[in-house]
Parts: C-alpha cells; sequence; structure tokens
C-alpha cells in the first residue's frame, strides 16, 4: 500500500506526452501572451482594494517596502516555478511536478490544495467585482436590491447565520460570463486577457503620472510610523505583518504555469512570463503606494477604494480619471477570475488525465481545444461559493492553499536536483538550495502566522481530498494499474 502511495510518474513519460499529441489542447500563447496572462492574473483586488487598509492599519507609507519584501518572497517561488514550468510543461503546474519527485498520494494532495487556491480566489475576486459593480451602477442611478447582491451565509462571532439575502446574483454573473469567453477556446481568451491588460495597467500609469504632481511630502512624513507597541502596528514589526498581508495581490502567477501546456515555446517563454510578470506588478504596486500615501495620509487610507480617494482629494485637476479608475478596477478583478479560472479547469484536466478524477474532466472540445467539462464544472463550483459567501470566508483559505503550493515548489527542486541531476533544465534557479530552501522557510514561516481557524479548515478540506482518493483515485489511478 505504502508503495502504492509512493510510485512516481516516470518524468520523461510527462514530457512525451507533453511534446506529443498534446491531447487537444492547442499551443498558441506567445511569451507576451504569457507575460499579460500574468499580469491579468496578479493585478486586481490587491492594489485596487488591499493597499488602502493595508497602509492605514499596518505600515504607513512604508507599505513600499511591504510589497519589496513580500516581492522577494514571490520571486524565490517564482523562480522555482519558472524551472519546474519549462522542464515540465504541462497543464498540471505542481500537480505534476510533485506526481513526478515526492509520488502519487502527495500529488492528490497538492492537487487538491491548488483546486482550493484557484476556486477560492476566483470565487472571492467573484464576490470583489460584484461590489465594485453595485458601486457604479449606484452611481449611474442603478439600484440594485441588496438582497439579490449579497451572500446568503456569513460566519460572525456567534457562528454561522443566515443573512437575508438571496444569493450574490452579480458574482455569479461575471463568472458565467468568464466561463462562456474560456469556453472560446486559449486564444481568445488570451486576447480579451490583453485588452484588459491594457485598460488596467493604462488606469495605473495614468494615476502614477498625473498623481506625481500632488504628492505632498508631508504626508511621507515618518515615513515608517512609530510602533504602536503592538506587534504588527506600525514601525519594522508592520511592515512585515502588511508583507504577510500584500502577498496576496502577488497571487496569481504562479496559475501561469497551468497554461504551459498550451504555450508554443514553453521551454524559452515560461520563466520569462512568470519572472517578468512578476517584476512588472511589483513595479506598478510600490509606484501606486508611493503615490497614493503622498496624496493621501495613511491614517485615511482604510476604505475600500483608496485610488478612487487619492483621486478625489486632488480636487478637480484628476476628477477625469475617476470613472477610469472604477472602470480598470472592473476589468481588472475580470481578468483575475480569468486567469484563476482557466488554471483551476486545467488542473481538474490533469488530475483526472492520470485517472484520480473520472475521465468526464478530460474531455477537450476538439473544435476549441479546451477542456469544456472542466470549465463548465469550475464555473459552478465557483459560482455556487461566490453566490453563497462572503469576501472574508472565501478569501481566508486563498494565502494558506497558495503558501502550501509554494512550499512544495521550492521543496520539489531541491530533491529533483539530487535525484535527477541530469534532467534536461531549459532554466535553473540560481544558488540551489539556497533559494528553494529560503522560499519554503519564508512560506512555511506565513503560513504558521495564519490564523488557527484557517488551518482548521484546511484539516477540513484535506480530509474530503482523502476521501475522494481512497474512495476513487487509488482505484482508478493510471499509475497504479500499469
Ligand atoms: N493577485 C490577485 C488580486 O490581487 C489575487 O486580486
Amino acid at each position: 500500500m505504502f508503495e502504492r502511495l509512493l510510485k512516481k510518474k516516470d518524468i520523461n513519460a510527462i514530457l512525451r506526452e507533453a511534446e506529443g499529441k498534446n491531447d487537444g489542447l492547442r499551443r498558441n500563447l506567445s511569451a507576451a501572451n504569457l507575460v499579460t496572462l500574468g499580469i491579468g492574473a496578479i493585478v486586481g483586488t490587491g492594489i485596487f482594494v488591499i493597499t488602502g487598509t493595508a497602509a492605514a492599519n499596518y505600515a504607513g507609507p512604508a507599505l513600499t517596502i511591504s510589497f519589496l519584501i513580500s516581492a522577494l518572497c514571490c520571486v524565490l517561488a517564482g523562480l522555482c516555478y519558472a524551472e519546474f514550468a519549462a522542464m515540465i510543461p504541462v497543464a498540471g503546474s505542481v500537480y505534476s511536478y510533485s506526481y513526478s519527485t515526492m509520488g502519487e498520494f502527495l500529488a492528490w494532495f497538492i492537487g487538491w490544495i491548488l483546486i482550493l487556491e484557484y476556486l477560492f480566489a476566483c470565487s472571492s475576486v467573484a464576490v470583489g467585482w460584484s461590489g465594485y459593480m453595485m458601486s457604479l451602477c449606484e452611481g449611474w442611478g442603478i439600484h440594485v436590491p441588496w438582497h439579490l447582491a449579497y451572500a446568503t451565509f456569513d460566519h460572525t462571532s456567534e457562528g454561522w447565520i443566515m443573512t437575508g439575502s438571496l444569493f450574490n446574483f452579480p458574482a455569479v454573473f461575471i463568472v458565467a460570463i468568464i466561463t462562456s469567453l474560456l469556453l472560446g477556446g486559449i486564444k481568445q481568451s488570451a486576447l480579451i486577457n490583453n485588452v484588459i491588460v491594457v485598460i488596467k495597467v493604462g488606469v495605473i500609469l495614468l494615476f502614477i503620472g498625473f498623481g506625481l504632481s500632488h504628492i505632498d511630502l508631508g504626508n511621507w512624513s515618518p515615513y515608517i510610523p512609530e510602533n504602536t507597541g503592538e506587534f504588527g502596528s506600525f514601525g519594522w514589526s508592520g511592515i512585515l505583518r502588511g508583507a504577510g498581508v500584500v502577498f496576496y495581490a502577488y497571487l496569481g502567477f504562479d496559475a501561469l504555469s497551468t497554461a504551459a501546456q498550451e504555450a508554443k515555446n514553453p521551454q524559452k517563454d515560461m520563466p520569462k512570463g512568470i519572472l517578468i510578470s512578476l517584476l512588472v506588478c511589483a513595479v506598478l504596486y510600490i509606484g501606486v503606494t508611493a503615490v497614493l500615501t503622498g496624496i493621501v495620509n495613511y491614517k485615511e487610507l482604510d476604505v475600500a477604494a483608496p485610488i478612487a480617494l487619492a483621486i478625489d482629494r486632488t480636487g478637480e485637476s484628476l476628477a477625469w480619471l475617476s470613472p477610469f479608475v472604477k472602470l480598470g478596477a472592473i476589468a481588472g478583478l475580470s481578468s483575475v477570475i480569468l486567469v484563476m479560472m482557466l488554471g483551476q479547469s486545467r488542473i481538474y484536466y490533469a488530475i483526472s488525465k492520470d485517472g484520480l478524477l473520472p475521465k468526464f474532466f478530460s474531455k477537450v472540445n476538439l473544435k476549441h481545444g479546451t477542456p469544456q467539462n472542466a470549465t463548465i464544472f469550475a464555473s459552478i463550483v465557483t459560482g455556487l461559493f461566490a453566490g453563497l459567501f462572503p469576501l472574508n470566508v472565501l478569501s481566508e483559505l486563498v494565502s494558506i492553499g497558495t503558501l502550501m503550493a509554494f512550499m512544495v515548489v521550492c521543496i520539489s527542486i531541491v530533491v529533483l536536483r539530487k535525484t535527477q541531476p541530469d534532467l534536461k533544465r531549459p532554466f535553473r534557479t540560481p544558488f540551489v538550495p539556497f533559494v528553494p530552501l529560503l522560499g519554503a522557510a519564508i512560506c512555511l514561516m506565513q503560513m504558521v502566522a495564519l490564523p488557527f481557524s484557517t488551518w482548521v479548515r484546511l484539516i477540513i478540506w484535506t480530509l474530503v481530498g482523502f476521501v475522494i482518493y481512497f474512495g476513487y483515485g487509488i482505484k482508478h489511478s493510471k499509475l497504479n494499474k500499469k
């Protein structure tokens, strides 16, 4: 039994699969597409919402340093992702990497965790999209009744409650729209994503460019506000806590690796896609934070739409930018949902190809080259969660799932360099084992700092995963049948 759980998939067999007939998925993505897909997945709620609250509550203007620290952590994991994505360019991402390094059981476990990450990231961003859309509608004089645009359940200090709302219909609406785009094929999805990325990056650059002249240097003084006596409340500990909070803003570059099987030249382009998109986003984030905290005093930034507030503060001069910012935010959130949904469906697809989930999930629509059933299934589950639960409940689980996946990728790099040193590695993570081990350690530290309730939910999710694996996967595993 133990042997079966540890059985590894031959890495050369995976490579043959990827190089061969490619199972109906089409290689349509260029290097530029990969960079824009990365930016599409990364820039969203993090910059348009979380920046303000993180500056106001934890780090003040020094949130720029938090963004830098968080970027370093992501770059460490990103370098390891780049090595794997170039070496094993298949749809399963970390799931496939760990199948060849740590065996079937751990691969299933990590695949299950990836589903958790992408599922809850998608549904939480869809809820965020619904909130932004409702405020835009209010601005246009269109009133959507509260009970049609809010979660059915909530978790409060008294436990689970019914909120009195029917369902968050706008959140389900955006999930449905994105699903129809994804079903049209990767080429169409990438094209729409490109347009969205141009809009949201354009809006951010306009804000930075025009905002610069409105900076009041007094708002940056002191740059690192004094600690209030409580750990994490300003000072250097606040910068660290801020780094943990804005980590969410960088998530998404990992989802890009699930598109490796659809890249034209994955060996060369996947590392570029992952690392360039991460660096571009880091620069944008640091720029926005600097301008934001320069225009508005950090103490006033604890609001849902901090960039809009900063524009209001400039008086009439930047008022024209305000509707563009809302449009940018809505567009931005849409592309995060798009790429995360893409990731979710590709993970179902990859797991099903190995027999650990029913065949149904790996059926590819030959006309569009998309895993049709996996995409529709992902959309139904995402829509259900987005309609039923509020943002805080959904987003809690995203970070722990991601950190776990990053940790596994970092450790797997070290394992594979030892066990299979001669494999062809088109991209090599520098300074192994230092870089991956540091990356893994930082992820572990961040996980330990997460609330106990998040761990409990992770354990429940894992147990459900074990039931599926021992009830279905192990019996149908193609590797075990061989
Ligand atoms: N990085 C994504 C966002 O900020 C999850 O919305």
